[in-house]
């Protein structure tokens, strides 16, 4: 079951007008939030990053916190997987085609479901593989925009080559994966960008760095240099879906032995603890 603009419907009942901006410009912002136990899994924050989106593109939010948490617990409990991802996107909404943006449109809202898969004990065992290219995508990546050509093109680049991901390097330094963030450890401490307009700030990125100071595990929020993503003795990919995900081949070499390394698997263990705590706590808290 999906919603769109007021309604719930099976998917296939789904219908938007060919002159919706979304279609047509790409103009639109989404979330894809992780639902564990049928519960939400950082719903406020996910909110929160819409919210930026929507005013950095300035579209008015269509709903309060209160009516898209509803909308959300609806989509949950109308679609029967334990865990899901939900998609939820926003565009503009329809008009004649003009590059600015029009005033006034009613914003199309849609949310759908899927199954949510988190790696394998396989996967996790192994590590995935990734290969390393030019970030050649816009200078507003902190948008969660629905125009991902860029990313679908190095996406499609990485699985050609039979790798999970595609890390992203612009003038040197690593900004993030097609789809996710990235972390690297190097003599045991941890690296990751800070946040800028070159990447998205991500959910799990945020839960990642909460995990590392309440834990006390060295770590910096500095710029990554290239030649330190392609020495490191670890390299990790997190997303909503993917969580903590070592990626053990850089463009087919070995990241340090080429194991999933020990602070990526602790962090994982970690990341799994939070999530049980949350999915432990009175709903709604
Ligand atoms: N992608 N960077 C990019 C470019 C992303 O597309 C994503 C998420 C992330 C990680 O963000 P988060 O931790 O909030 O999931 C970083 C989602 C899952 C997607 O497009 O399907």
């Amino acid at each position: 079951m999906i919603y769109l603009n007021g309604e719930f419907m099976p998917i296939e009942q789904a219908k938007i007008p060919v002159l919706d901006r979304g279609f047509i410009f790409g103009d639109g912002v989404y979330e894809v939030i992780p639902t564990y136990s049928k519960r939400p899994f950082r719903l406020a924050e996910h909110l929160a990053r819409l919210q930026s989106s929507l005013d950095a593109i300035r579209i008015d939010n269509p709903h309060d916190k209160a009516a898209w948490s509803e909308l959300v617990a609806r989509i949950v409990a109308g679609n029967p997987w334990e865990d899901q991802n939900v998609y939820l996107q926003v565009t503009r909404g329809v008009a004649r085609r003009d590059h600015a943006f029009p005033k006034g449109l009613r914003p199309t809202v849609f949310l759908m479901a899927s199954e949510l898969v988190t790696p394998s004990a396989e996967l996790l065992k192994t590590g995935a593989q990734a290969i390393v290219l030019p970030d050649f995508r816009w200078l507003r990546c902190d948008i969660k925009s629905t125009s991902l050509l860029g990313n679908c093109m190095l996406r499609t680049e990485a699985a050609e080559a039979g790798c999970a991901e595609a890390i992203l390097v612009r003038d040197g330094e690593m900004t993030e994966a097609s789809a996710s963030n990235v972390f690297v450890v190097k003599h045991g401490t941890v690296l990751c960008p800070p946040k800028s307009h070159l990447i998205l700030p991500g959910i799990t990125y945020d839960v990642v760095l909460e995990i590392l100071r309440d834990n006390a595990v060295p770590h910096e929020v500095r710029p990554v240099m290239e030649s330190e993503l392609r020495s490191a003795d670890e390299v990790w990919i997190t997303s909503s879906s993917r969580e903590v995900l070592p990626v053990t081949t850089l463009d087919g070499k070995p990241v340090g032995t080429g194991k999933p390394g020990p602070v990526g698997v602790r962090v994982h263990a970690l990341y799994q603890q939070f999530k049980q705590r949350i999915m432990r706590a009175p709903a709604h808290a």
